[in-house]
């Protein structure tokens, strides 16, 4: 069975690679609503690995090293690439994979909450999964936009 620690990490590895992906995205972003929208995102993903470091140092202090050889090649996520026919295409694939990562670590999230029996970690559970499950609206959101802005372009999908 897989140990709470690797858990964790598995989870921290999540957060950073979508803390750095929200970044990216920020910055290439020239609306500025959406802008704000994925700073936003990448702010809140990067106060999620602080939660997780919080709860491992709560949970099981001797295991905190685990988090210092986290390697970013071991949480490369990034989606499968095939040929995309335009930008927009692209980053419209990239929208559909961040919504099932977000809708991932909502569920995980609320299974860590519901198996918690201490009430202060349990609210630190609590506090990242309602972050996810407004993050997976809000690229929900974000998609609806985009559809709505380059309809034609993505039609044919
Ligand atoms: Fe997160
Ligand atoms: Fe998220």
């Amino acid at each position: 069975m897989e140990g709470f620690a690797e858990k964790i990490k598995k989870y921290y590895g999540n957060e950073y690679f979508s803390a750095r992906e929200y970044k990216r995205m920020a910055e290439k972003s020239s609306n500025p609503r959406v802008k704000l929208l994925y700073e936003q995102l990448s702010m809140d993903e990067e106060r999620h690995q602080k939660i997780l470091k919080a709860i491992l140092e709560l949970k099981s202090p001797e295991e905190r090293e685990v988090l210092k050889d986290l390697k970013v090649e071991d949480v490369d996520l990034k989606p499968q690439r095939s040929k995309f026919r335009s930008v927009i295409e692209e980053a419209y694939n990239y929208m559909e994979w961040h919504l099932r990562l977000e809708a991932d670590a909502t569920k995980a999230y609320e299974t860590m909450m519901n198996d918690e029996e201490d009430e202060v970690i349990k609210m630190l559970w609590q506090k990242l999964y309602s972050d996810e499950k407004r993050h997976h609206r809000i690229i929900g959101l974000l998609m609806k936009t985009f559809r709505e802005m380059y309809g034609s372009v993505l039609s044919g999908r």
